[in-house]
């Protein structure tokens, strides 16, 4: 249960080569069992990503049809339409380019009346879907995964947090000013990530350098969210500056 894991450290050139990387696990991943259950997450990271793996599937190899899709999180209070919204991401980066039916995507529902049972709820579909295959971490320059900021349990399963202010500042850019950037969140808890059979964390960039030189450091503690990480035994980062 303690035990702590070596990574595979896989260290990469540029922004293209990450994404043409982890695009081929995924690949890989699907050719090998087409109903995977997929863990996905958001952010400028896997941007190009998702780029690939469309161009891929594109090529015929592989078909989205039987799988699944869970992200990561999405904010509270903001309209799946919303240009914002985690929703609208998947659908511009992904849902609309492949063949993934509908039913068959997942992301949490920040706009449910009742918040803790969306939570509950995600929670259960995940394990009622049978678990995730693979899980697509990015990380913050705290250190969080998800939206889980400093501080978050590593027994934390789907929940509502507050962001952090730093999250906020960063993620201002996507929004017309900090002050409209939401100030919560619906995320997939730590023991949520940690129970994906693999796990594939992108963190590329200068602002990403020293996020990555504290997970090489191996100190694992709930300050530093990812540090989680260490305990499991599949984890593939591609990083570099
Ligand atoms: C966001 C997301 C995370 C993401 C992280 C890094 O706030 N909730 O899932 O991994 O920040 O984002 P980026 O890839 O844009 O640096």
């Amino acid at each position: 249960m303690n035990e702590v894991y070596e990574f595979e450290w896989v260290e990469v050139a540029d922004f293209d080569d990450m994404s043409s990387y982890a695009a081929e696990l995924f690949e890989r991943q699907l050719l090998r069992k087409p109903d995977s259950v997929l863990g996905l997450a958001t952010g400028a990271s896997p941007i190009g990503f998702y780029e690939k793996l469309v161009e891929r599937h594109a090529q015929g190899t592989f078909s989205f049809a039987q799988t699944w899709t869970f992200n990561l999180d999405e904010y509270i209070g903001v309209e799946p339409s919303h240009p914002t919204s985690f929703h609208n991401y998947m659908k511009e980066h992904l849902f609309e380019k492949v063949n993934l039916p509908v039913t068959r995507r997942h992301l949490p529902d920040g706009m449910a009346d009742d918040l803790n049972e969306a939570c509950l709820r995600y929670e259960m579909m995940i394990r009622t879907s049978g678990g995730i295959d693979m899980q697509l971490l990015g990380i913050g320059v705290n250190g969080h995964i998800g939206f889980n900021e400093p501080g978050t349990s590593f027994h934390s399963r789907t929940h509502i947090v507050d962001l952090a202010e730093s999250t906020r500042t960063v993620n201002a850019k996507y929004f017309p000013s900090k002050d409209a950037v939401p100030r919560q969140a619906i995320t997939m808890g730590i023991q949520t990530i940690l129970e994906a059979k693999q796990i594939v964390l992108l963190a590329l960039g200068e602002q990403k350098v020293e996020a990555v030189e504290q997970l090489k450091r191996g100190v694992i503690s709930e300050d530093f969210p990812a540090s989680c990480l260490h305990r499991h035994p599949h984890v593939t980062v591609f990083y570099g500056k």
